[in-house]
């Protein structure tokens, strides 16, 4: 879509969603999204200033009025603020204040008022001789709705002022509905089944603009005032806020004088995590020049002061259009679908790509490539796609049909009863050797440093590997030919994978890639078993025992063992001289702390010695090394005996062996 068409399609949505928003008081989209595409409209209109339109939802404040209240007619018009997202937009803005004010005053402005941006609805009150006359709201800015009786029937709007009051004054504030007040409507209204409150900024535009003002009353509104707009001239906007507050106007006690933008942005930087303390929803900040003077010099825009900005914290929802999707193929062979968006800012970073979850998120929502969608970010977690924004053409786009081959390999794509999930029905499939690879070798699994995607695909470009275990096979000729490797890389490469050897064995349970077994579940295990033969050997039933195992896991597990690939690959780690560290635990008993040898033919078989041995302290290898600290010899014992001869190692015979393990004395250790 060309840009001056996109431009049509934002203000056509825009400007329903204002009237939706300001004067249905029931949005159809959250505030961030509505931000986002604003941001979008203005960001497009100021490339394409011949596409200017004095009607367009950028030019206008706020939305009109509803025609069931008198009109007021505000003089001089209520004017918006610009919004900046970031500190860089803040030192912009002050900028642009500096020069506008006269270069001698490049490098700086200030003092600065900070007060927190309240989400509520801004009204305009005309007191005479001290009383109430006349309130009303903000409408388009022009023209407002007459709400007197309701403003009257709020407990925080004063009724009369404090003496010393001008004879005349026209104040400007924000009449909000605390969070307190907002939950407790909501849950009221739910009890008796009517249409929740998205926000409480809209809670407090429905419950100020009721025709029975004893609905008003009943909703526990309050009010903050921030601005004299006829009857009182102050220099300071400090001076303002101390003023209204001494006629009794109330007036946010929250709020802070800055020297200085760089002051201004570390109030944003310390407030931000602060907000949600407050009493009542906060959107951002507004930073206003303290001297009013040279904010009358410095004028207005057509919508907002020169000399004010709003700061927004960042959102976590924005709204932007879905370029296409695109299926990824697991480890597990699960298709799995990101959207690639029009790039959008979102929590402080540009978002392009984003979870869609799975094939039924798609399908109940209907999202269709060149929707308009509703990203999120909440915390750290990646984006993802929630849902569309309505909008025209989606009708006219075909809906999506999620892929059902694998689109890597090609083989069919297959959706289990119960699962969420479709999966390539390829064992042997490209996509889930590399992803396997990478899970491998990630931090969680065996922590292989330098084995990440470029190493991945040169190593499976050349057909050096072409199953997980072929990385332990891999020898310094074969990596140093590789193109775009380099010799260092090789060596370095190596010396991970030697490591990865002696890996805990959580870590290589976690690194044999079986569904659902993750850093936890597989600490248990290792814990539970001890070592790999024994998870192996383990059944479904014993596995389901382990805390934190459920029964489907406990099923992967034990699928996975048994299995043509979990076979294969058990055997090749033993092959491979795998010796994973059992978990650490206190280890007590006659061979505590022994690294122990067998060798020669033994009076039980192998293995069972083997765990004799662990379940009595004992760490045991299959080779003789320098670390080795006793040797079991059984007979007919050959070279290993004489290599553990020639270095000096402990040895003790198999029968020493029954009586010390069976006795749990370290008699007979020579
Ligand atoms: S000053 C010329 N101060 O934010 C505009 N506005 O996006 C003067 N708001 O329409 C506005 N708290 O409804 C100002 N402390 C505050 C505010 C505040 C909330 C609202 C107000 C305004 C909107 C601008």
């Amino acid at each position: 879509m060309d840009e001056a068409a996109r431009i049509a399609e934002l203000r056509q949505s825009l400007g329903r969603f204002i009237q939706a928003y300001f004067v249905d008081d029931q949005p159809e989209v959250s505030d961030a999204v509505y931000d986002s595409l604003m941001r979008e409209l203005t960001e497009l209109e100021s490339r394409h200033p011949e596409l200017y339109d004095r009607d367009s939802p950028s030019q206008r404040v706020g939305g009109g009025a509803r025609a069931d209240f008198r009109a007021v007619q505000h003089e001089p018009p209520l004017l918006s603020l610009a919004n900046a997202m970031d500190p860089d937009e803040l030192l912009s803005f002050d900028r642009r204040v500096a020069q506008t004010a006269g270069a001698g005053l490049a490098g700086g402005v200030g003092p600065y008022v900070v007060e927190p941006k309240i989400d509520g609805l801004t009204v305009v009150l005309h007191y005479a001789d001290g009383r109430l006359r006349l309130g009303a709201t903000r409408g388009d800015g022009q023209t407002g709705e007459d709400v007197t009786p309701n403003l009257l029937a709020i407990e925080a709007v004063p009724k009369e002022l404090a003496p010393g009051a001008p004879a005349r004054l026209e104040v400007r504030g924000e009449v909000f509905l605390p969070v307190a007040s907002f939950e407790a409507l909501n849950r009221q209204r739910e009890a008796e089944e009517r249409p929740l409150f998205q926000n409480p900024r809209n809670a407090a535009a429905g419950s100020l603009r009721q025709q029975d003002p004893r609905v008003t009353a009943s909703r526990g509104l309050s009010l903050f005032c921030y601005e004299i707009r006829g009857g009182a001239t102050p220099g300071r906007q400090s001076e303002a806020l101390e003023l209204l507050a001494g006629w009794g106007l109330p007036v946010n006690p929250v709020r802070w004088l800055c020297a200085g933008i760089e002051d201004v942005v570390a109030v944003t930087e310390a407030f931000a995590p602060e907000r949600e303390r407050l009493a009542y929803a906060v959107d951002g900040l507004v930073v206003k020049l303290d001297d009013l003077v040279l904010s009358r010099q410095l004028g207005s825009t057509q919508k907002a002061p020169r000399a004010q900005i709003a700061f927004k914290f960042p959102a976590d929802e924005a709204a932007t259009t879905l370029l296409g999707i695109e299926v990824q193929v697991g480890r597990t062979g699960a298709l799995t679908p990101t959207a690639v968006l029009t790039p959008v800012r979102l929590a402080g970073t540009t978002v392009q790509r984003a979870s869609l979850h799975n094939e039924d998120l798609i399908r109940q929502k209907d999202i269709r490539i060149g929707d308009l969608v509703r990203v999120r970010k909440a915390g750290e977690i990646i984006p993802e796609v929630i849902g569309i924004v309505p909008a025209d053409g989606h009708d006219a786009r075909p809906p999506y049909a999620f892929p059902t081959v694998c689109p890597v390999c090609g083989a069919e794509a297959v959706r289990e009863e119960g699962e969420a999930v479709r999966r390539c029905s390829n064992p042997s499939c490209p996509a889930k050797l590399r992803e396997w690879l990478l899970h491998l070798g990630s931090r969680a699994a065996l922590d292989i440093d330098g084995l990440g995607p470029r190493t991945v695909d040169l190593l499976l470009e050349a057909g050096l590997v072409h199953e997980p275990e072929d990385l332990f096979r891999l020898n310094a000729s074969e990596l140093e030919n590789l193109p775009r490797l380099g010799m260092k890389s090789a060596a370095k490469l190596l010396a991970e994978l030697a490591a990865a050897r002696t890996r805990p064995l959580d870590r290589l349970l976690v690194a044999l890639g079986i569904p659902h077994v993750g850093e936890r579940s597989a600490q248990a295990l290792a814990e539970r078993f001890g070592d790999l033969d024994a998870v192996a050997a383990a059944s479904t039933d014993q596995l389901a025992e382990v805390a934190g195992i459920g029964a489907t896991t406990a099923q992967e597990i034990a699928r996975f063992m048994s299995g043509p690939v979990g076979q294969r690959l058990l055997g090749s780690l033993q092959e491979l001289g795998f010796q994973p560290e059992g978990p650490a635990r206190e280890v007590t008993g006659p061979l505590a702390g022994e690294i122990v040898v067998f060798t020669g033919r033994l009076t039980r078989p192998r293995g069972e010695a083997q765990a004799l041995a662990r379940s009595c302290g004992a760490a045991v290898e299959t080779d003789i090394t320098r670390r080795t600290t006793l040797v079991v010899v059984g007979e007919e014992a050959g070279q290993k005996l004489d290599k553990a001869l020639s270095l000096g190692i402990r040895t003790m015979t198999d029968e020493e062996f029954g009586a010390l393990t069976n006795t749990g004395e370290r008699k007979g250790l020579t």
